[in-house]
This record gives structure tokens, sequence and C-alpha cells, in this order.
């Protein structure tokens, strides 16, 4: 890869990766700062998108465009649900899903975007293969893959994460993966999505939130890390 494009949603998730960046130098765009700078001797931008899928898009887009990146990481914090995660585990996307996307009323299953042949985003298979390697040097037994659902939600309710996991198969829940995945898809370019759950979208969710956030994106970043180490 030429350029890696690296994104964090919140400052919690790109802050040890913005310690680790050498040479850095700044751009703002469309109201997002972009760090260039190498990591690893890797030629890298890490920016902080913001919370949303429009905030992820704008950003992915910008990213691919203006930034030059030719593959996608994103690191952050979720919800786990998947029963058999426990706060601080790790999911490497598979594929990811706006769980939000609901055309229900006119016959679509939910998630699917209406008239269009993709609605669950595949990651791409040597970024996924990338990541568990790198997850069993940092994080031996704590990382596992799957389905990352996003929507405009911070979820905190137990009866629609079961819902989620029904439906939609997710592992875990958050707010961007979806979205960055999708601009990839559009661009042709790989992408994968890393996230350490912080919760388990369930009513304790906005407390194991804020007690574990932290902790949750230094996992996460840990593996990223790693990632670009082994690219
Ligand atoms: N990010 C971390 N926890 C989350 C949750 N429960 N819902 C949505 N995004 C999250």
């Amino acid at each position: 890869y030429g350029t890696i494009g690296l994104i964090g949603a919140m400052q919690e998730e790109i802050e040890l990766l913005l310690g680790q960046l050498q040479n850095a130098e700044t751009e703002r765009h469309a109201g997002i700062t972009y760090y260039k700078g190498t990591l690893h001797g890797r030629k890298t931008v890490l920016c902080k998108s913001g919370v949303g899928k429009v905030n992820a898009a704008v950003c992915t887009q910008a990213l691919i465009d203006r930034f030059g990146a030719d593959a996608v990481i994103f690191t952050g914090v979720a919800g786990a649900v998947d029963p058999k995660l426990n706060i601080g585990d790790i999911v490497i996307s598979t594929s990811s899903v706006q769980h939000d996307m609901d055309v229900t009323p006119l016959g679509f299953t939910r998630g699917v975007i209406p008239y269009q042949e993709v609605s669950d985003f595949p990651a791409d298979e040597r970024l996924i293969s990338l990541a568990q390697e790198a997850g069993e040097i940092a994080l031996p037994g704590r990382c596992h893959t799957g389905k990352v659902l996003s929507g405009d939600q911070f979820v905190a309710d137990r009866e629609f994460v079961k819902k989620l996991r029904e439906e939609l198969d997710g592992a875990c829940t958050e707010m961007e993966g979806a979205a960055v995945a999708q601009v990839c898809f559009m661009n042709d370019v790989p992408h994968v999505i890393i996230r350490s759950m912080s919760d388990k979208a369930d009513g304790s969710a906005h407390v194991n939130f804020a007690e574990f956030t932290v902790e949750a994106a230094n996992r996460s970043f840990s593996i990223v890390n790693e990632m670009v180490r082994k690219l």
C-alpha cells in the first residue's frame, strides 16, 4: 500500500496513534484535521472523523481523494452484540451493515439499502488476516471476527441488542464502521474495522462506556499498531 489511512471517531481512539506518528504535518479539510506522517516507516494519514456515519463518510472520501489512501483501517470502541464477547475483547470486521437503514415498510430487510446490490460491505481479506496475526501478538485469545453493525444511535437496550443479533447477526455495534466500509467499497479501496468492546450495549452501557473507553480504545490501537508494523 502506498498510503495507509487510519481513522478513529473520537480523540481517545486516535490519541496513541498520534503519539506514534513520525514527522506529522497537519492539513484541515471540511472541518476535519488530517495528520500526514510515517508510522513504522509506512506513509500514513491519520484523522479523527467525529461521531456518526456522515462524519465517517466525508472523512473517508477525503482520505481517498485528497490524501491518496489506498487502504483504510478504522480503530475504536464498540458495544458488544454477540453474547460471547466481553468488555475489552476485539472484533475484526468481516463485513459491516448500517443497522439503521430501515426500508422494511417497502418489503426490504432491515439493513438493506434499496435498489443496490451490496448493503453488507465486505472487509478486505488480506487486512482481516493481517489484523488476526496482529491480534495473536498484541492480545492473544481476545480477538474475534464478525459483522459490525453501524447506526447513528448509541445502543443501550438489551432487547434491541437481541434484535440486532437475531435479524442482522452482528458481533458489535458502533456508529461509523459501515459508512467507512461503504465509501471504501464505492471507491474500490480495501478496508477493515477494528473495534474493542467498551460496553455490552445494554442498560449499563453508558456507565461502562465512561469507565472503559480509554482502555478499550488503547487495546484497539495495539492491534492497528502491530498491523502497520507488519504491512
Ligand atoms: N460505541 C461504544 N459503545 C457503543 C454503543 N453501545 N452503541 C453505539 N456505539 C458505541
